[in-house]
């Protein structure tokens, strides 16, 4: 019984050897033999229906294969350690060493640098800051602001429909609409916000901004303080010495309109590339407020009178740092946002 126990553990201890030399897993081995359920652990369970004087030898003996064991698994973990450490030197070089990457600090972006520009300008002026929704009903973004219902504004190519009745507003000028159920004269706000409309080239974006101006009195209110108001506005946010120059426009909303256009503001006037060689560049779109549009918010008829304008945020951002490419203002390439 002993001997036969004696060679039972030789052979355990040979075959671990045997087994480690084969590229055997050592974790593997190490539960095969030692553990709960493993070999060595189940010879050592028999010895109790041995001799007390038999038990001692096969004690000694399974001890020392135990240890040999041991110490035969804790050189293959090490030789596997060694192994990975030469095989991770030979790979690529990791100089940790070298100064870290700096944190950049972060700025604000141009177009809302520029949207808090126009509206503080006009908030010099005494105007106020109002907001709309951005999905907005058919009814405030078109037919309370006289749009016409084949106008071409209302195609699906132009605009984002987001259901039976309503879309993504195509213009700030709803939120007058909006403002003027709100409250009775006097009003003089601004309102700024996102509009959408479906465009996409280097002039274009389908999401853009746009600051939109209302004034409105119960008493007269003049073509020449609507050109007075935009003149100071132009001269605020260009610099003292730009000009201005209104040309007759069209727009459902305003009777009369006029574009207005300021001198260009990287030739001051001469004639450049920029402004294909006029002089000038096209800033907003104003006029006295259409009757209609009154009687639309709920105001009575001939009681009141006012001006509106509208202008696009990156369009003036464009024409004040010189930028060609609206799609820039977008891409967010830290390289160009830098520079404002
Ligand atoms: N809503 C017009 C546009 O988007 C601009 C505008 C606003 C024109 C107010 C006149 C009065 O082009």
């Amino acid at each position: 019984m002993a001997n036969d126990m004696e060679e039972k553990l030789k052979a355990l201890a040979l075959a671990a050897k045997k087994s480690l030399e084969n590229g055997a897993n050592p974790e593997e081995l190490k539960v095969k033999y030692l553990g709960k359920k493993g070999e060595l652990t189940a010879i050592l369970g028999g010895m109790g229906k041995l001799a007390p004087e038999e038990r001692r030898t096969v004690g000694e003996m399974a001890n020392k294969v135990k240890g040999e064991i041991e110490a035969l698994l804790a050189d293959a973990a090490r030789a596997a350690d060694d192994a990975r450490l030469e095989a991770e030197l030979k790979g690529p070089k990791l100089d940790v060493t070298l100064p870290g990457r700096g944190l950049r600090p972060g700025r604000r972006h141009p177009v809302s640098q520029t949207l808090d520009d126009i509206v503080a300008a006009f908030g010099k002026l005494g105007f106020e800051v109002a907001h709309g929704p951005e999905i907005e009903l058919d009814w405030y973004n078109f037919e309370a602001l006289n749009v016409p219902a084949d106008h071409p504004a209302r195609d699906m190519q132009d605009t984002f429909y987001t259901g039976g009745s309503t879309l993504l507003r195509t213009h700030t000028s709803p939120v007058q609409v909006r403002l003027m159920q709100k409250q009775p004269p006097p009003i003089r706000h601004v309102m700024p916000g996102r509009v959408y409309r479906k465009d996409s080239d280097l002039t274009h974006t389908p999401m853009f901004h746009q600051v939109e101006g209302l004034l409105v009195e119960k008493g007269p209110v003049t073509f020449a303080e609507l050109k007075g108001t935009l003149d100071a506005f132009a001269k605020a946010f260009f610099g003292p010495s730009v000009k201005t120059r209104f040309r007759p426009s069209f727009f459902p909303f305003t009777e009369p309109s006029a574009e207005v256009d300021v001198s260009c503001t990287i030739c001051g006037g001469k004639g450049c590339r920029v402004c294909k060689e006029t002089g000038w560049l096209e800033m907003l779109g104003s006029g006295m407020v259409h009757p209609n549009v009154f009687t639309n918010a709920g105001y009575a008829p001939g009681t009141v009178n006012g001006f509106a304008f509208g202008m696009g945020v990156e369009r003036l951002a464009m024409l004040r740092y010189g930028v060609n490419d609206l799609r820039s203002f977008f891409e967010n390439d830290y390289r160009f946002l830098e520079q404002f």
